[in-house]
């Protein structure tokens, strides 16, 4: 199978890299794309690869191509290599709302994928991580609503985001002038900002449309209350949220946190407390906190929980999900070894 992967000298295609690296598909060869050529500047099985700038001509023949390049560049080059019998797994949000594209997590909807999709794109990194903690309690107890705050790592925001946070912390760590902010809407360093993409007249902002309207998608309930207010926190990597719940049912802790220990892709603690650094680097969602809300506070049967939910948007929310596609398209013989 011959891959290429574009954006690979970005956030996420670099990780697409790493994870293809350590899944051990049957790979004949990779070969990075970017905005420019350069020589060197990706890395695959310990060799040095030269980066070639994508262009619909560069990117002909290959079996699968990845895209990790910006909205523009799937946009531009994706429907024709898919014309021309590629695979195209794209982490853009370019093709996401299409009816004739999947949004597939493999440990939520993989049901959703036929053999006749070529182009899958890769849904929001929060709203894949969201997704992935409220599957057990759909298949529980149904949904009713969903409000969730967001805490979103500055890697989000790509490598151009991480780089913005990590010069404002040098700064105020040596009383130097703090650069001016031009990813964020604020300076991030040592402060929350809560806005994630631009505001509509309704002052939505994009980031939050997009955790709606996915979230609905993937979960397969359209009309369900999706509400999320996002913010960007000082982390570097993986994103977290509080997550209110109100399910269709009654049903209980008790009854939830079993599902959760045997939801495959999550990592549940009934007790205790996970954080992003304690995530990073890892392919796992992880939800802590469950609690169930109640006027009296006694337990019992009731439609309103709480909990808490973290997972690394790198990976998990981005290059991990698009290898796990791949991984199904092989294992149902969609796409030739
Ligand atoms: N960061 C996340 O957590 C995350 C999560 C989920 C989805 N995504 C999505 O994944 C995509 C990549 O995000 P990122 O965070 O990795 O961004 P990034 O760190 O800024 O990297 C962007 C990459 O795309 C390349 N690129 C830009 N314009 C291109 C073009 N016209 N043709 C080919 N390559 C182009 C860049 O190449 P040069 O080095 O040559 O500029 C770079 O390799 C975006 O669509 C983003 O929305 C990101």
């Amino acid at each position: 199978m011959r891959v290429a992967v574009v954006g690979a000298t970005g956030a996420v295609g670099e990780t697409i890299l790493r994870v293809l690296e350590e899944r051990n598909l049957p790979i004949e060869a990779v070969s990075p794309f970017a905005s420019r050529a350069r020589s060197g500047g990706a890395r695959f099985r310990g060799r040095e690869l030269d980066v070639t700038a994508a262009s619909g001509d560069a990117l002909q023949g290959f079996d699968v191509v990845f895209f990790a390049g910006g909205e523009d560049a799937a946009e531009e080059l994706a429907p024709a290599l898919v014309a021309g019998g590629s695979v195209v797994i794209d982490n853009s949000a370019t093709f996401r709302m299409r009816d004739d594209v999947p949004l597939i997590v493999p440990n939520v909807n993989a049901d959703a994928l036929r053999a006749e999709h070529r182009l899958l794109s890769v849904a929001n990194c929060t709203a894949i991580v969201l997704c992935t903690a409220l599957r057990p309690i759909r298949d529980v107890a149904g949904l009713h609503a969903v409000r969730a705050a967001t805490y979103q790592a500055a890697s989000g925001a790509g490598r151009a985001g991480l780089d913005e946070l990590l010069a404002g912390e040098r700064a105020l760590a040596g009383d130097a002038p703090e650069p001016q902010p031009a990813v964020f809407a604020r300076s991030l360093a040592r402060n929350v900002v809560p806005q994630v993409g631009a505001f509509d007249d309704d002052g939505w902002t994009g980031e939050e449309k997009k955790i709606r309207d996915e979230t609905r998608k993937m979960l397969d309930l359209p009309e369900l209350l999706v509400s999320a207010t996002a913010v960007r926190v000082p982390v570097r990597t993986a994103h977290s949220a509080v997550v209110f719940v109100e399910s269709a049912r009654e049903t209980n802790v008790r009854e939830l946190a079993a599902a959760f220990e045997r939801a495959p892709g999550i990592v549940f603690h009934r007790d205790g407390i996970v954080t992003p650094r304690d995530v990073e680097g890892t392919d796992t969602v992880h939800v802590a906190r469950l609690r169930e809300e109640s006027i009296d506070g006694a337990n019992g049967e009731v439609r309103n929980f709480t909990l808490w939910c973290v997972g690394d948007q790198l990976r998990k929310g981005a290059a991990t999900n698009a290898v796990e596609i791949l991984e199904l398209l092989l294992e149902r013989g969609y796409v030739a070894a």
